[in-house]
Protein backbone atom coordinates (compact mmCIF):
# COMPACT_ATOMS: atom_id res chain seq x y z
CA UNK A 1 0.00 0.00 0.00
CA UNK A 2 0.63 3.49 -0.80
CA UNK A 3 4.56 2.93 -2.31
CA UNK A 4 4.19 6.20 -4.08
CA UNK A 5 4.95 7.75 -0.93
CA UNK A 6 8.16 7.18 -0.26
CA UNK A 7 10.81 8.31 -2.11
CA UNK A 8 13.78 5.18 -1.69
CA UNK A 9 10.84 2.62 -3.13
CA UNK A 10 11.73 4.46 -6.67
CA UNK A 11 14.86 2.60 -6.45
CA UNK A 12 15.09 -1.13 -6.55
CA UNK A 13 15.09 -2.25 -3.18
CA UNK A 14 13.42 -4.77 -1.11
CA UNK A 15 13.51 -3.46 2.42
CA UNK A 16 12.11 -5.61 4.74
CA UNK A 17 13.60 -4.29 8.08
CA UNK A 18 11.13 -2.28 9.40
CA UNK A 19 11.58 -3.75 12.93
CA UNK A 20 14.87 -1.27 12.72
CA UNK A 21 13.84 1.74 11.06
CA UNK A 22 10.80 2.50 8.77
CA UNK A 23 11.34 4.35 5.49
CA UNK A 24 10.06 7.97 5.40
CA UNK A 25 6.93 9.43 3.04
CA UNK A 26 7.63 12.31 1.29
CA UNK A 27 4.90 14.45 3.55
CA UNK A 28 6.79 13.86 6.64
CA UNK A 29 10.45 15.55 4.67
CA UNK A 30 8.51 17.80 3.25
CA UNK A 31 6.96 18.67 6.67
CA UNK A 32 11.22 18.83 8.40
CA UNK A 33 11.86 21.03 6.04
CA UNK A 34 9.53 23.06 5.77
CA UNK A 35 10.40 23.55 9.37
CA UNK A 36 14.26 24.21 8.42
CA UNK A 37 13.17 26.46 5.39
CA UNK A 38 11.01 28.54 7.13
CA UNK A 39 10.36 28.78 10.35
CA UNK A 40 13.57 27.38 12.07
CA UNK A 41 13.30 29.11 14.90
CA UNK A 42 13.75 27.88 19.07
CA UNK A 43 10.57 26.59 20.83
CA UNK A 44 8.67 28.04 24.12
CA UNK A 45 11.48 31.20 23.85
CA UNK A 46 11.05 33.60 21.13
CA UNK A 47 8.88 36.67 21.23
CA UNK A 48 8.30 37.13 17.47
CA UNK A 49 6.79 35.30 14.85
CA UNK A 50 8.48 32.63 13.48
CA UNK A 51 9.10 31.25 16.94
CA UNK A 52 5.39 31.65 17.74
CA UNK A 53 5.01 29.58 14.52
CA UNK A 54 7.13 26.88 16.06
CA UNK A 55 5.82 26.98 19.20
CA UNK A 56 2.47 25.93 17.76
CA UNK A 57 3.79 23.33 15.03
CA UNK A 58 5.50 21.74 17.97
CA UNK A 59 2.46 21.79 20.41
CA UNK A 60 0.10 20.74 17.38
CA UNK A 61 2.72 17.37 17.04
CA UNK A 62 2.24 16.45 20.83
CA UNK A 63 -1.84 17.02 20.68
CA UNK A 64 -1.51 14.68 17.17
CA UNK A 65 0.16 12.13 19.75
CA UNK A 66 -1.97 12.49 22.26
CA UNK A 67 -4.71 11.37 20.04
CA UNK A 68 -3.21 8.85 18.53
CA UNK A 69 -2.47 7.13 21.56
CA UNK A 70 -5.52 8.48 23.04
CA UNK A 71 -4.07 9.86 26.03
CA UNK A 72 -6.42 11.97 28.48
CA UNK A 73 -4.17 14.54 28.78
CA UNK A 74 -1.75 16.37 26.72
CA UNK A 75 0.57 16.67 29.16
CA UNK A 76 0.91 13.34 29.39
CA UNK A 77 3.04 12.83 26.18
CA UNK A 78 6.65 13.90 26.56
CA UNK A 79 8.52 14.03 23.71
CA UNK A 80 12.04 12.14 23.78
CA UNK A 81 14.76 11.06 21.86
CA UNK A 82 13.21 7.67 20.75
CA UNK A 83 11.66 4.04 23.49
CA UNK A 84 15.65 3.81 24.78
CA UNK A 85 15.28 7.18 26.58
CA UNK A 86 11.63 7.10 27.43
CA UNK A 87 12.54 3.73 29.26
CA UNK A 88 15.46 5.05 30.92
CA UNK A 89 13.26 7.98 31.92
CA UNK A 90 10.83 5.67 33.26
CA UNK A 91 13.61 3.48 35.63
CA UNK A 92 15.66 6.28 36.83
CA UNK A 93 13.75 8.60 36.70
CA UNK A 94 10.49 7.40 38.21
CA UNK A 95 10.79 3.59 39.62
CA UNK A 96 14.72 4.63 40.93
CA UNK A 97 12.62 6.65 43.62
CA UNK A 98 9.67 4.57 44.01
CA UNK A 99 11.49 0.98 44.15
CA UNK A 100 12.98 -0.48 48.02
CA UNK A 101 15.34 -3.33 48.02
CA UNK A 102 13.99 -6.74 47.85
CA UNK A 103 11.37 -5.35 45.39
CA UNK A 104 10.70 -7.33 42.35
CA UNK A 105 10.52 -5.88 38.60
CA UNK A 106 9.12 -8.62 35.75
CA UNK A 107 10.95 -8.67 32.53
CA UNK A 108 11.27 -11.24 30.07
CA UNK A 109 14.09 -13.01 28.24
CA UNK A 110 12.49 -11.71 24.91
CA UNK A 111 12.73 -7.87 25.76
CA UNK A 112 15.08 -6.28 23.84
CA UNK A 113 17.98 -4.59 25.29
CA UNK A 114 16.39 -1.20 26.04
CA UNK A 115 13.61 -2.64 28.11
CA UNK A 116 16.73 -4.87 30.02
CA UNK A 117 19.47 -2.63 30.70
CA UNK A 118 17.88 0.39 32.35
CA UNK A 119 16.32 -2.42 34.93
CA UNK A 120 19.56 -4.37 35.19
CA UNK A 121 21.16 -1.02 36.41
CA UNK A 122 18.71 -0.64 38.93
CA UNK A 123 18.98 -4.32 40.12
CA UNK A 124 22.63 -3.30 40.83
CA UNK A 125 21.82 0.37 42.06
CA UNK A 126 19.22 -0.64 44.66
CA UNK A 127 18.83 -4.39 45.24
CA UNK A 128 16.54 -4.85 43.46
CA UNK A 129 15.53 -7.89 41.82
CA UNK A 130 14.82 -8.44 38.04
CA UNK A 131 13.22 -11.86 37.06
CA UNK A 132 11.76 -12.98 34.21
CA UNK A 133 8.12 -14.22 33.29
CA UNK A 134 8.45 -17.73 32.06
CA UNK A 135 7.35 -17.76 28.42
CA UNK A 136 5.27 -20.71 26.93
CA UNK A 137 5.92 -22.98 24.11
CA UNK A 138 5.76 -20.64 21.47
CA UNK A 139 8.21 -18.38 23.41
CA UNK A 140 4.83 -16.21 24.22
CA UNK A 141 3.91 -14.10 27.54
CA UNK A 142 0.71 -15.66 29.43
CA UNK A 143 -1.52 -14.32 31.78
CA UNK A 144 -1.18 -17.52 33.64
CA UNK A 145 2.58 -17.25 33.75
CA UNK A 146 2.37 -13.56 34.98
CA UNK A 147 0.06 -14.56 37.66
CA UNK A 148 2.30 -17.40 38.48
CA UNK A 149 5.63 -14.89 39.01
CA UNK A 150 3.81 -12.25 40.47
CA UNK A 151 4.58 -12.25 44.58
CA UNK A 152 4.31 -9.67 46.88
CA UNK A 153 6.97 -7.92 46.32
CA UNK A 154 6.70 -7.44 42.75
CA UNK A 155 5.94 -3.57 41.95
CA UNK A 156 6.50 -3.19 38.13
CA UNK A 157 5.49 -5.59 34.86
CA UNK A 158 7.90 -4.00 32.06
CA UNK A 159 7.48 -5.35 28.48
CA UNK A 160 7.08 -4.88 24.67
CA UNK A 161 3.56 -5.13 23.70
CA UNK A 162 5.02 -7.17 20.41
CA UNK A 163 8.67 -8.63 20.85
CA UNK A 164 10.93 -7.71 17.63
CA UNK A 165 12.07 -11.35 17.06
CA UNK A 166 9.73 -13.40 18.05
CA UNK A 167 6.74 -11.02 17.35
CA UNK A 168 4.74 -11.67 19.95
CA UNK A 169 1.80 -9.89 20.96
CA UNK A 170 1.43 -9.27 24.78
CA UNK A 171 -2.21 -9.59 26.41
CA UNK A 172 -1.43 -5.88 27.87
CA UNK A 173 -4.56 -5.03 28.77
CA UNK A 174 -5.53 -8.56 31.22
CA UNK A 175 -1.91 -8.11 32.38
CA UNK A 176 -2.60 -4.57 33.52
CA UNK A 177 -5.60 -5.55 34.70
CA UNK A 178 -4.60 -8.12 36.98
CA UNK A 179 -1.29 -6.17 38.34
CA UNK A 180 -3.56 -2.83 39.18
CA UNK A 181 -5.39 -5.18 41.34
CA UNK A 182 -2.04 -5.86 42.96
CA UNK A 183 -0.89 -2.77 43.41
CA UNK A 184 1.79 -3.10 40.49
CA UNK A 185 2.57 -0.49 38.07
CA UNK A 186 2.86 -2.17 34.17
CA UNK A 187 5.06 -0.75 31.56
CA UNK A 188 4.69 -0.99 27.93
CA UNK A 189 7.41 -0.96 25.13
CA UNK A 190 5.44 -0.18 22.41
CA UNK A 191 8.51 0.10 19.76
CA UNK A 192 7.36 -2.45 17.63
CA UNK A 193 3.69 -2.30 18.06
CA UNK A 194 2.41 1.22 17.95
CA UNK A 195 4.09 1.94 14.20
CA UNK A 196 1.72 -1.43 13.82
CA UNK A 197 -1.96 -1.16 15.72
CA UNK A 198 -4.10 1.04 16.97
CA UNK A 199 -2.54 1.82 21.11
CA UNK A 200 -5.27 2.88 22.87
CA UNK A 201 -3.54 3.93 26.26
CA UNK A 202 -6.54 4.54 28.22
CA UNK A 203 -8.31 1.38 27.58
CA UNK A 204 -5.41 -0.58 27.81
CA UNK A 205 -4.76 1.23 31.20
CA UNK A 206 -1.07 1.16 30.85
CA UNK A 207 0.86 3.20 33.54
CA UNK A 208 3.95 4.29 30.88
CA UNK A 209 4.36 3.82 27.21
CA UNK A 210 7.75 4.20 25.50
CA UNK A 211 8.01 4.53 21.51
CA UNK A 212 9.93 5.78 18.78
CA UNK A 213 9.31 7.58 15.83
CA UNK A 214 11.53 6.54 13.29
CA UNK A 215 9.79 3.36 13.52
CA UNK A 216 6.78 4.81 12.44
CA UNK A 217 7.89 6.43 8.78
CA UNK A 218 8.74 9.14 11.54
CA UNK A 219 12.30 11.10 11.72
CA UNK A 220 15.40 9.34 13.89
CA UNK A 221 16.04 11.17 17.53
CA UNK A 222 12.29 11.46 18.63
CA UNK A 223 9.87 9.27 20.47
CA UNK A 224 7.41 9.50 23.14
CA UNK A 225 7.23 8.92 26.77
CA UNK A 226 3.49 8.39 28.14
CA UNK A 227 2.97 8.30 31.57
CA UNK A 228 -0.37 8.83 33.44
CA UNK A 229 -0.34 12.38 34.45
CA UNK A 230 -0.18 11.30 38.24
CA UNK A 231 2.99 9.45 37.73
CA UNK A 232 4.58 11.96 35.91
CA UNK A 233 4.09 14.42 38.30
CA UNK A 234 6.17 12.19 40.52
CA UNK A 235 8.96 11.46 37.74
CA UNK A 236 12.41 13.15 38.47
CA UNK A 237 13.80 14.75 35.71
CA UNK A 238 16.67 13.01 34.13
CA UNK A 239 18.32 16.23 32.76
CA UNK A 240 18.29 19.54 34.43
CA UNK A 241 18.39 22.65 31.95
CA UNK A 242 17.08 25.39 30.05
CA UNK A 243 13.52 25.44 29.35
CA UNK A 244 12.55 22.99 32.11
CA UNK A 245 12.84 25.72 35.33
CA UNK A 246 10.69 27.98 36.19
CA UNK A 247 13.56 29.93 38.39
CA UNK A 248 16.80 29.18 40.38
CA UNK A 249 18.43 31.70 42.41
CA UNK A 250 20.76 29.20 44.31
CA UNK A 251 21.33 25.27 44.75
CA UNK A 252 18.57 25.01 47.03
CA UNK A 253 15.85 27.23 45.00
CA UNK A 254 15.57 25.17 42.10
CA UNK A 255 11.61 25.40 41.00
CA UNK A 256 10.02 23.52 37.77
CA UNK A 257 8.07 24.17 35.15
CA UNK A 258 4.73 21.67 35.06
CA UNK A 259 4.61 18.86 32.44
CA UNK A 260 5.55 18.25 30.00
CA UNK A 261 8.11 21.11 29.36
CA UNK A 262 9.85 20.14 32.89
CA UNK A 263 11.08 16.41 31.30
CA UNK A 264 12.03 18.11 27.87
CA UNK A 265 15.04 20.14 29.14
CA UNK A 266 17.34 21.96 26.47
CA UNK A 267 16.56 22.73 23.10
CA UNK A 268 13.69 20.14 21.75
CA UNK A 269 13.94 17.70 18.54
CA UNK A 270 11.96 20.57 17.01
CA UNK A 271 11.93 19.17 13.57
CA UNK A 272 11.73 15.66 14.81
CA UNK A 273 8.64 16.17 16.68
CA UNK A 274 7.05 17.96 13.53
CA UNK A 275 8.13 15.22 11.67
CA UNK A 276 6.81 12.64 14.07
CA UNK A 277 3.58 14.47 14.23
CA UNK A 278 3.30 14.48 10.09
CA UNK A 279 3.77 11.10 10.53
CA UNK A 280 0.94 9.97 12.70
CA UNK A 281 -1.50 12.12 10.78
CA UNK A 282 -0.07 10.05 7.56
CA UNK A 283 -0.71 6.70 9.30
CA UNK A 284 -4.34 7.85 10.74
CA UNK A 285 -5.20 8.58 7.51
CA UNK A 286 -4.42 5.27 5.86
CA UNK A 287 -5.85 3.83 8.98
CA UNK A 288 -4.31 1.82 11.89
CA UNK A 289 -6.53 -0.62 11.76
CA UNK A 290 -6.21 -1.33 7.86
CA UNK A 291 -2.16 -1.49 8.46
CA UNK A 292 -2.79 -3.93 10.81
CA UNK A 293 -4.88 -6.21 8.73
CA UNK A 294 -2.27 -6.07 5.91
CA UNK A 295 0.43 -7.15 7.75
CA UNK A 296 -1.60 -9.79 9.01
CA UNK A 297 -1.94 -10.84 5.41
CA UNK A 298 1.42 -10.19 3.88
CA UNK A 299 2.65 -12.14 7.22
CA UNK A 300 0.86 -14.99 6.40
CA UNK A 301 1.50 -14.79 2.75
CA UNK A 302 5.27 -15.37 3.04
CA UNK A 303 4.89 -17.79 5.53
CA UNK A 304 2.91 -20.10 3.19
CA UNK A 305 5.70 -19.73 1.33
CA UNK A 306 8.55 -19.91 3.84
CA UNK A 307 7.84 -22.88 5.21
CA UNK A 308 7.56 -24.80 2.23
CA UNK A 309 11.50 -24.75 2.21
CA UNK A 310 13.26 -27.54 4.05
CA UNK A 311 16.43 -25.67 4.94
CA UNK A 312 14.95 -23.02 6.58
CA UNK A 313 14.42 -23.23 10.71
CA UNK A 314 12.00 -20.79 11.55
CA UNK A 315 11.46 -19.55 14.69
CA UNK A 316 7.99 -18.21 14.79
CA UNK A 317 5.88 -19.52 12.64
CA UNK A 318 2.86 -18.35 14.52
CA UNK A 319 3.46 -14.77 15.56
CA UNK A 320 1.22 -11.81 15.52
CA UNK A 321 3.06 -8.92 14.63
CA UNK A 322 4.90 -8.80 10.73
CA UNK A 323 8.05 -10.37 12.01
CA UNK A 324 9.52 -13.65 10.95
CA UNK A 325 12.96 -14.91 12.55
CA UNK A 326 14.51 -17.83 11.33
CA UNK A 327 17.62 -19.39 9.85
CA UNK A 328 18.91 -21.36 7.03
CA UNK A 329 20.80 -24.72 8.04
CA UNK A 330 24.19 -24.80 8.92
CA UNK A 331 24.48 -20.95 7.17
CA UNK A 332 25.25 -17.88 9.94
CA UNK A 333 22.80 -15.55 9.31
CA UNK A 334 24.90 -12.60 8.33
CA UNK A 335 26.17 -14.50 5.71
CA UNK A 336 22.79 -15.03 4.25
CA UNK A 337 21.80 -11.54 4.69
CA UNK A 338 25.65 -10.42 2.75
CA UNK A 339 23.85 -12.97 0.05
CA UNK A 340 20.63 -11.00 0.16
CA UNK A 341 22.03 -7.40 -0.18
CA UNK A 342 23.57 -8.66 -3.25
CA UNK A 343 19.72 -8.19 -4.97
CA UNK A 344 18.79 -5.51 -3.03
CA UNK A 345 17.05 -7.12 -0.36
CA UNK A 346 17.33 -5.59 3.08
CA UNK A 347 16.83 -7.71 6.39
CA UNK A 348 18.00 -7.67 9.73
CA UNK A 349 20.43 -10.72 10.86
CA UNK A 350 22.14 -11.03 14.50
CA UNK A 351 20.61 -10.82 17.81
CA UNK A 352 18.65 -8.00 17.36
CA UNK A 353 19.67 -6.48 20.48
CA UNK A 354 17.39 -9.49 22.22
CA UNK A 355 20.83 -10.95 24.01
CA UNK A 356 19.15 -12.53 26.36
CA UNK A 357 16.65 -14.60 24.17
CA UNK A 358 18.90 -17.31 23.03
CA UNK A 359 18.73 -18.32 26.66
CA UNK A 360 14.87 -19.06 26.08
CA UNK A 361 15.35 -20.16 22.17
CA UNK A 362 18.85 -21.72 22.48
CA UNK A 363 18.92 -19.98 18.56
CA UNK A 364 21.96 -17.04 19.31
CA UNK A 365 21.54 -15.24 15.94
CA UNK A 366 18.79 -15.22 13.23
CA UNK A 367 17.81 -13.71 10.36
CA UNK A 368 14.78 -11.20 10.87
CA UNK A 369 12.54 -10.15 8.02
CA UNK A 370 10.03 -6.93 9.31
CA UNK A 371 7.28 -6.13 7.00
CA UNK A 372 5.52 -2.61 6.71
CA UNK A 373 2.16 -1.85 5.17
CA UNK A 374 5.00 -0.36 1.65
CA UNK A 375 6.06 -4.18 1.40
CA UNK A 376 4.05 -6.19 -0.97
CA UNK A 377 3.94 -10.08 -2.36
CA UNK A 378 6.29 -9.37 -5.12
CA UNK A 379 8.54 -8.48 -1.94
CA UNK A 380 8.03 -11.69 -0.85
CA UNK A 381 8.29 -13.44 -3.60
CA UNK A 382 11.94 -12.31 -4.61
CA UNK A 383 12.67 -13.27 -0.95
CA UNK A 384 11.30 -16.90 -1.27
CA UNK A 385 12.94 -17.00 -4.61
CA UNK A 386 16.43 -16.19 -3.00
CA UNK A 387 16.15 -18.45 -0.24
CA UNK A 388 14.79 -21.99 -1.67
CA UNK A 389 18.14 -22.21 -3.39
CA UNK A 390 20.96 -23.39 -0.43
CA UNK A 391 23.37 -24.04 -3.20
CA UNK A 392 23.26 -20.42 -4.79
CA UNK A 393 22.92 -19.00 -1.19
CA UNK A 394 26.51 -20.54 -0.12
CA UNK A 395 28.10 -20.13 -3.27
CA UNK A 396 27.24 -16.59 -3.65
CA UNK A 397 27.37 -15.21 0.32
CA UNK A 398 30.73 -14.21 0.14
N1 LIG B 1 15.24 -2.58 18.15
C1 LIG B 1 15.48 -2.40 16.76
C2 LIG B 1 15.41 -3.70 16.06
O1 LIG B 1 14.78 -4.58 16.53
C3 LIG B 1 16.70 -1.65 16.51
O2 LIG B 1 15.99 -3.87 15.01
Amino acid sequence: MNREDFPMLKEDLIYLDNGATTLKPQCVIDKMTEYYEKYSANAHRGDYDISFKVDQEYEKARELVRKFINAKYKEEVVFTSGATESLNMIASGFFKKYLEPGDEILITQSEHASNVLPWFRLANELQVVVKYIPLDDHHYVTLDNVKKTVTPNTKVIALASITNVIGDERPIKEICEFAHQNNIFVVMDGAQSVPHRKTDVQDLDVDFLAFSGHKMCGPTGIGILYGKKELLEEMEPQNLGGGMNESFDNPREIYLKDLPTRLEAGTPNIAGAIGLGRAVSYLETIGMDKIEAYEKKLRKYAMDKLISIPHLDIINIEADGGIIAFNVNDVFSQDVAYYLNKYKVCVRAGNHCAKILNQETGVSNTLRVSLYFYNTESDIDSLVELLSNKEKIVEEML
